[in-house]
């Protein structure tokens, strides 16, 4: 990717990692990007650098556009290694003396990664700098996602650069949300669901923090991802809908099976919940990544899971997901066990724990069928199915 102007003197000089297939336990089938940008006024400032094996390109695209050298200033809105991995061997190039902007936390954070030597300069919730025409304003937008993370707005232009927050798992040539399409807006409820949901009541506060600040948004620039410039209120507005974790008429059944007799039962289960006029999917964990089961999980009224018994437990695949899925939080939703199993049978009572572990509102009599269900086992698999779909359009 060339650098871009998107704004006069504003450049997005990041990379597409159009490779990375898996972002530590998210799948990114269509790669992402390490957002960077470059504003150039009386002082020339670097926002945010890239994965360090992608530091050529970054260097590069700077020189595109002015010397590196000529870099007066760098802020760090977020320390994690996509956006830091580079920040040293810039640092280096351009001076260790030059300052760094950076949270309080962020200073703390990045010494511990790299070195103690940069001119950290922490600022403040809603200190302003002064780079020329321009001036810039930090807003703390602390555990969102990480302790050290903030926004930099960029006052004249209306522009906010906001990390992590908004952004999407998506490389592309295309940039900005209007010549991408609708499409994108499922890549920014997946990045929202695996990354950013365990925070959603830090997410409504903040949220409400920038309402409250009258904040002119013009364009949103997230550190990875497309540049949302035609309809930044599009995206604050799902981050809001899902940050309430709002749930429609809808469950998800996942599962994993070993002799597809668990397979028959989540079938028959999701025809009972779509008889009751309920949208249902089964999604079978050899097929569907945890990530993409998360994306649906968060719109969902129910998540219904079943795991034949295996040694006495979960088949893996039931227990990573179940793992994963606890340390997102999801809130408000039914949970339902089901399974099947040759003799001791501890499956479902296994998963009704881990459901009961995350708040979720629990059917206590979950479905269990040994070895393999017959077609009055069917039957009774496609009413527990017909109760949570009553269960789901009373709630
Ligand atoms: Fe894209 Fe939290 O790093």
């Amino acid at each position: 990717m060339k650098p871009i102007q998107i704004a006069e003197g504003i450049y997005h000089v990041g990379v597409n990692d159009w490779n990375i297939e898996d972002f530590h336990g998210y799948s990114t089938p269509l790669g992402t990007t390490y957002n960077a940008f470059l504003i150039v006024d009386e002082k020339n400032v670097l926002i945010d650098t890239v994965k360090a094996e992608f530091g050529d390109r970054l260097i590069a695209n700077i020189s595109q556009v002015v010397d590196p050298h000529s870099i007066d200033m760098v802020i760090s809105n977020h320390t994690e290694m996509d956006h830091t991995g580079s920040l040293a061997r810039i640092m280096h190039l351009i001076g260790e003396d030059k300052p760094l902007y950076c949270s309080k936390m962020g200073a703390k954070n990045i010494k511990q990664h790299f070195s103690n030597k940069f001119n950290y300069q922490p600022v403040k919730n809603g200190q302003t700098l002064e780079i020329g025409r321009r001036s810039l304003t930090f807003l703390e937008t602390r555990m969102l996602h990480w302790p050290d993370s903030m926004f930099t707005y960029v006052n004249q232009d209306r522009i906010l650069f906001s990390s992590d927050a908004f952004g999407q798992h998506y490389a592309g040539f295309e940039i900005y949300d209007d010549v991408v399409g609708g499409k994108i807006m499922w890549h920014a409820r997946k990045y929202f669901a695996n990354i950013l949901m365990l925070y959603s009541p830090l997410i409504l506060k903040l949220l409400a923090k920038v309402k409250e600040m009258n904040l002119e948004i013009e364009m949103i620039c997230p550190d990875h991802g497309i540049l949302w410039r035609k309809n930044p209120a599009s995206i604050i507005e799902a981050y809001q809908r899902w940050s309430n974790q709002v749930a429609e008429d809808k469950a998800v059944v996942v599962y994993d099976t070993m002799w597809h007799s668990t397979e028959k039962m989540a079938d028959a289960i999701a025809e009972g919940i779509a008889d009751q006029q309920v949208e249902v999917r089964p999604m079978y964990l050899r097929k569907w990544h945890r990530s993409d089961i998360m994306t649906d999980v968060i719109d969902a009224e129910a998540v219904v899971v079943g795991s034949p018994t295996l040694n006495n437990g979960l088949v893996p695949t039931v227990s990573d997901f179940l793992t994963y899925m606890k340390g997102l939080k999801p809130v408000g939703k039914l949970g339902a066990a089901f399974g099947s199993y040759g003799w001791s049978g501890e499956s479902v009572k296994l998963i009704n724990k881990a459901l009961e572990e995350m708040k979720f509102e629990v059917i206590q009599s979950p479905m269990r069928v040994q070895f393999v269900p017959g077609k009055d086992d069917l039957e009774s698999a496609y009413e527990f199915g017909c109760d949570i779909g009553r269960r789901i359009k009373e709630s």
